[in-house]
């Protein structure tokens, strides 16, 4: 099912609707992964026939888009997390040194007690996503609560992040081959923002 779906993001054929059809749809099965990396606790059930023990999801979910394309994910991890708390980071990778940009932050409450959930579906050199994880870690988060959610990311981003944080969780739908020497990801599924947002030029 992922595979098929990243195969629609893929293919520059791909018309908008459809591309914002399969990124909620595949943004929604990576939501579901993301899950079992989040704190549960575990309690008491009575089922019709015995009482049984059960665990239940924390309740203390934050989910940080990284502005733009983090937020063609959000609609589905807020339908599969509906509580959470939801804080912004904006960035935009500088096109010449491609180091990114933060013009925007507005974080929830954040501490040692929280699940984070950070989603970007495209990690390239990683710059962004290392931007995010030190502002998170600045909240005292501990790694493990942590979870990196992409749709597709280079090895090179991967190995980057998990510079800044070595315990975090990752969860993607695929690790391409490598960047091209404008720092996008190839294969790939090109800008992600301007093909989700039309605005491509
Ligand atoms: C894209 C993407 C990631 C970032 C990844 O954002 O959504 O945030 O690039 O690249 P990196 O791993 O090399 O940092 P972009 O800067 O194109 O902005 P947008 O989301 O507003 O389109
Ligand atoms: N941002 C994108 O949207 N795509 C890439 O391949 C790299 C960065």
């Amino acid at each position: 099912m992922k595979h098929s779906l990243l195969t629609m993001l893929r293919d520059t054929h791909t018309p908008r609707h459809q591309f914002r059809h399969s990124t909620e749809k595949l943004s929604f099965l990576l939501a579901g992964e993301a899950g079992n990396y989040i704190h549960s606790n575990k309690i008491r059930v009575k089922t019709p026939l015995e009482e049984t023990t059960g665990e239940l999801l924390s309740d203390k979910i934050v989910i940080i888009p990284i502005l733009r394309a983090g937020l063609a994910m959000l609609p589905a991890f807020l339908r599969f997390y509906p509580d959470a708390t939801v804080g912004f980071l904006g960035m935009r990778r500088d096109e010449i040194t491609k180091n990114p940009h933060l013009y925007y932050e507005n974080l929830p409450m954040l501490s040692p007690e929280h699940s984070v959930i950070i989603i970007d579906p495209m990690i390239a050199t990683g710059g962004s996503g290392a931007l995010a994880l030190q502002k998170i870690l600045n909240h005292k988060v501990p790694e493990k609560n942590i979870i990196y959610v992409g749709i597709v990311a280079a090895p090179e981003g991967i190995s980057k992040i998990k510079q800044i944080a070595p315990n975090l969780n990752l969860v993607v739908a695929h690790i391409d081959e490598k960047l091209n020497k404008d720092a996008f990801i190839v294969p790939g599924i090109g800008d992600f923002g301007d093909r989700y947002f039309g605005t491509e030029s």
